[in-house]
């Protein structure tokens, strides 16, 4: 399923919805996300680029010694970002930038990271691409995200409620649509 927002419409979206997010997350992470970003960030080392942190959910789980620099399209996700890094000591530098153009020159990081954003990309492949430009050669690229389950009638289910809620409040596509935008950036 297609986002037709642009990357404006996005931005508002989710400057509405920063002072909720999290509430609305803790379902997933009741579901076992928070166990996924502590299994995917723990691969983080060096200097590392989350892309759209969004309330800064990842933060707490990157290992010692990395150096993080975080952006978003979101100012009002940014700004729950950066008290969350301050309630964790965590010293991050956080930047409003749209993922699509990211503001940094070729291979200069160790690490680019990103979760649950892809699908709400109104152009995903563009943004994966970015990521591989800014990631050095023998850097990673951490990506983790929905999907639409292998259960037919669950995944039927996903199909109707993301469609007819969430992607009217906070442009969040069907899950499946990352996997093949990962496969295409990938070719
Ligand atoms: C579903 S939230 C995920 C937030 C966070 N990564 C997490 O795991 O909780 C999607 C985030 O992507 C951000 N976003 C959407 N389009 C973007 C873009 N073009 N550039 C940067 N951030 C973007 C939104 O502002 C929002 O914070």
């Amino acid at each position: 399923m297609a986002i037709n927002l642009t990357s404006k419409e996005i931005s508002e979206k989710y400057n509405h919805f920063a002072r909720w997010y999290d509430w609305d997350e803790g379902v997933f992470d009741l579901l076992g996300v928070s166990r996924l970003r502590r299994r995917l960030l723990r691969l983080a080392s060096g200097q590392v680029l989350e892309v759209a942190v969004g309330t800064g959910k990842n933060l707490r789980y990157y290992p010692p010694g990395c150096r993080i620099i975080a952006v978003d399209i979101s100012k009002a996700m940014l700004d729950v970002a950066r008290k969350r890094a301050d309630q964790l000591s965590l010293n991050v530098s956080f930047l409003l930038a749209d993922a699509e153009a990211l503001p940094f020159r070729d291979e200069i990081f160790d690490t680019v990271a990103s979760s649950l954003s892809t699908c709400t990309f109104p152009n995903p492949i563009a943004v994966l691409e970015n990521m591989a430009r800014v990631c050095r050669t023998e850097g990673r690229v951490l990506l983790l995200e929905h999907g639409r389950s292998d259960c037919e009638r669950l995944g039927r289910w996903q199909d109707r409620t993301l469609k007819n809620l969430r992607c009217r409040l906070v442009a969040i596509g069907t899950g499946s649509r990352w996997i093949s935008c990962v496969k295409q950036a990938l070719k």
